[in-house]
């Protein structure tokens, strides 16, 4: 996410002393808004749990081992999704004998109802003890993106090798990770004899990531029909990231809140063919290229400060250093120039507008022939704040040419934005676990998903999504997503297991304490 290079910090700095000097009022408020942000409150030390125990996620040595042993057999089962016709069906179909063995008491307990969805994709209801508690969801995947094995540190990226405390491999990231991690858990949980209070459902679906269709799509469909109505409702997709956002030193968890929209357009031109030796002025490639290239020149307007990306920085500015502090806590004053610095990477640029892929491209038969047609496609992923009618409206006035046909291939308008603030349980919960897991965490803010998970699939059952890896992500990161090296720590593996144990107990509460003044005041 957000990384100011050394060079935009001094551009920073001089814009900001020069605007500074400008007025002195204008320096007061500025100030003043700056210093009154405080730091998220401690949390409530009561989380009243009507005399229920709370249990600790200690796990011994030899749990240890199981947890780690476990993610990676389910790692070598190659659930690869190629295309949406074109998945290993022969891994999805061993991924349920396999969860089966190793999660017995998840399988055994009398309030824990098992279902298949969709062929591959499972479906878990665990009966709370307290059936006026509204019940909450995890959700996550077993799919896979492919993978070979050139490029990666180890022979092959479904081996699941062990090396210096890392579990290589495809899907420890994304996503068999929260996939075991959320089954171990509640294992774990069982046998301890632990009876949850509050009924939850886990949803993994087995197409993730060729679009959800046939697993996600149906588990949703499947628990509208039984009218559930979730409290919240957690999948994959942001993390605590620790030296990734310049000027922050703390790791900061970042809860997304909503996804960017996306629409894919085919843009052609056709033409009259003929010999090149007698050329019309313009071709169907010379036109489709001008329209294409004014799209890269003109990109879609700067969002930034409509979306819930402004709420980020204003959520983490006490744990910026000076004097990016004060930029993030002034951003009514700021935006402008914030946005400016964002634009200049592809990750926080991402974050600031709609975004402007030209993917594919066709023309041409023939050395000496004029081509009869060309076309293009072009991948649009929408900020928050604009929807896929406006997108459109935007290409069709910078391409301003009626030779260029647009079509449009796929559609879906950004996700809508789940609540942020005090009232919201599921943040509330969060919070407190994220505080029980992870006590090196500066502070929780809202992002924004710059991909697409399952969970859009989910918005009929609540309006509290959240996307949430309990992982602590570093810079280096960034490129293992569907990339090479993909890999997890033992370490952070077992606090994975460890927040989504905190996370069952936490969710049993009735109702979160008040929280503390944790605003800000002006
Ligand atoms: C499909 O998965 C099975 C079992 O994990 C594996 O043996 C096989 O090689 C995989 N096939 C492809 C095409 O990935
Ligand atoms: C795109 O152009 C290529 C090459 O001219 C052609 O083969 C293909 O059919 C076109 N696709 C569409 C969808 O028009
Ligand atoms: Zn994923």
């Amino acid at each position: 996410m957000a990384a100011l290079s050394p060079r935009s910090r001094g551009v920073l700095w001089a814009v900001l002393w020069g605007l500074l000097g400008a007025t002195v009022a204008l320096l007061v408020v500025v100030l003043a808004r700056t210093y009154s942000v405080r730091p998220p409150a401690s949390a409530p030390t009561i989380w009243a749990r009507k005399g229920e125990r709370h249990i600790d996620p200690a796990f011994s040595p030899q749990e240890r081992r199981e947890l780690k042993e476990a993610l990676k057999g389910a790692i070598r089962l190659q659930t690869v999704s190629f295309a949406p016709d074109d998945q290993n069906t022969t891994a999805l179909a061993e991924f349920g004998p396999y969860i089966r063995k190793v999660f017995p008491a998840v399988f055994s307990a009398s309030f824990i109802q098992h279902e298949v969805i969709g062929e591959y994709s499972h479906l878990f209801t665990v009966q709370g003890s307290d059936p006026q508690l509204q019940p909450y969801m995890l959700i996550a995947h077993i799919d896979v993106v492919p993978a070979s094995p050139p490029g990666w540190d180890i022979d092959d990226p479904f081996s699941a090798e062990e090396r210096d405390g890392f579990i290589y491999g495809r899907g420890t990231l994304d996503n068999k990770n929260s996939v075991m991690g959320i089954l171990h858990a509640l294992e774990f949980l069982l046998r301890r004899n632990y009876r949850p209070r509050r009924s939850f459902y886990i949803g993994l679906g087995h197409d993730e990531e060729v679009g959800g269709q046939k697993g996600a799509v149906k588990i949703a469909a499947e628990l509208e029909s039984r009218g559930v109505q979730l409290s919240y409702l957690l999948d994959e997709g942001s993390f605590i990231l620790e030296g990734v956002i310049t000027g922050i030193k703390k790791p900061a968890a970042i809860i997304a809140v909503t996804e960017k929209g996306a629409v894919t357009t085919h843009l052609s031109v056709t033409s009259v063919p003929g010999h090149s030796s007698a050329p019309p002025k313009r071709t169907s490639i010379g036109i489709l290229s001008e329209a294409l290239s004014r799209l890269e020149l003109h990109p879609m307007p700067s969002l930034f400060g409509e979306g819930p990306e402004s709420m980020m920085f204003e959520e983490l500015a006490p744990e910026f250093s000076f004097p990016l502090n004060i930029i993030m806590a002034n951003l009514w004053l700021f935006a402008p120039l914030l946005s400016r610095f964002l634009e200049q990477t592809p990750t926080t640029n991402a974050l600031v507008r709609t975004t402007t892929a030209i993917t594919l491209f066709h023309a041409g038969v023939k050395s000496n022939v004029i081509p009869p047609s060309a076309n293009a496609t072009v991948n649009f992923r929408i900020h928050p704040a604009q929807t896929v009618d406006e997108v459109l409206e935007i290409v069709d006035k910078t391409i301003n040419d009626k030779r260029v046909k647009i079509e449009v291939e796929s559609a879906f308008d950004p996700l809508p934005v789940s609540p942020w603030d005090d009232q919201t349980f599921g943040l509330q919960v969060f919070r407190k676990t994220i505080q029980d897991v992870f006590p090196d965490v500066g502070s929780v803010a809202p992002g924004i998903c710059i991909g697409n998970t399952d969970s859009r699939h989910f918005g009929s059952l609540t309006n509290a999504i959240y996307r949430f890896n309990p992982v602590v992500f570093k810079p280096d990161d960034m490129p293992r997503f569907h990339g090479l090296n993909e890999k997890i720590s033992v370490e952070s593996f077992e606090k994975q297991v460890g927040f989504l144990f905190q996370l069952i107990q936490n969710s049993d509460i009735d109702q979160p304490p008040e929280p503390h003044a944790n605003f800000h005041e002006l």
